[in-house]
């Protein structure tokens, strides 16, 4: 990855300034370009290649984007929270905005493609963030960060191509942290048979014949911190699962 190239020399900065021991790249920003969706409402959109439904259009307060194919990684990307900051001094705040990957999609040589709310959001003001809105397309810096979503648990959202009991499709809303849900599992709460289930495409995930009863879902986290993990929510998807509902999992995770 590219953020190897930007470590030794933070770290090595980092040693000097506080003979810190911690040579971890939580600190490394990746230099990049990002645009933003010339149409775009205010608003996310929820219409995205992750296939979030109204999440998408929501979340984060409309501060999302499309990421490119190197972040979107075949939709695991998807939900992933990134800082992105500009670096012109006249226009941009030290901080930037916090995004969530909704969607697909690059050009001009961008890692992202804001919605307009984000990308104003970089500005120091509503003044310079018509100056760079009028720019279209700027230079940035961006690292992948924790995602928070003060309480709220993980959430399951039945997609409307589900048909109970033939056809199972959803996606997961609100997973806090900074890992990658990498597999996802259907157990039946009776004898514990397990399905692995496939990425249909971004965020969705199907299984055909999915098992009967009341449904436990398993969640394969990566390694990003400590090691993978499968997590187990207290919840159960009731038996009588319907297209468009909601379902809490009673859990939540902070790495
Ligand atoms: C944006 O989202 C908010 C909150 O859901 C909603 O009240 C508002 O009408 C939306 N704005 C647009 C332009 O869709
Ligand atoms: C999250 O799950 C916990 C444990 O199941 C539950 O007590 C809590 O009410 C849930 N929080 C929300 C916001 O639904």
């Amino acid at each position: 990855m590219a953020l190897s190239l930007l470590c030794p020399l933070v770290a090595t900065f980092l040693f000097m300034q506080t003979l810190s021991a911690d040579t971890s790249c939580t600190e490394c920003f990746v230099q990049s370009r990002a645009a933003y969706y010339p149409n775009s409402q205010e608003n996310g959109t929820d219409v995205g290649a992750c296939g979030f439904g109204s999440f998408g259009a929501t979340v984060n307060g409309g501060d999302v984007s499309a990421a490119s194919n190197n972040l979107y990684r075949n939709g695991i990307g998807c939900g992933a929270c990134y800082q992105v900051r500009c670096i012109n001094n006249a226009y941009c705040s030290d901080n930037g905005v916090s995004v969530v990957i909704t969607d697909q999609g690059s050009s001009d040589n961008t890692n992202f493609i804001l919605s307009q709310r984000a990308f104003g959001g970089m500005a120091l003001n509503t003044d310079t963030a018509a100056a760079l809105l009028a720019l279209g397309v700027v230079d940035i810096q961006y690292k992948r960060v924790s995602c928070n979503y003060p309480n709220k648990n993980i959430t399951v959202e039945i997609d409307e191509s589900s048909s109970n009991p033939h056809f199972l499709a959803f996606v997961i809303w609100f997973q806090q942290g900074s890992r990658d849900i990498t597999a996802v599992q259907l157990c039946e709460t009776q004898n514990f048979v397990c399905k692995l289930l496939d990425r249909n495409h971004g965020a969705v995930w199907t299984a055909n014949s999915p098992p009967s009863g009341p449904l436990s879902l398993r969640m394969l986290f990566s390694a990003e911190e400590g090691e993978e993990a499968w997590v187990v929510p207290a919840n159960n998807i009731p038996q009588d699962w319907k297209a468009g509902q909601t379902y809490d999992l009673g859990i939540q995770v902070d790495q």
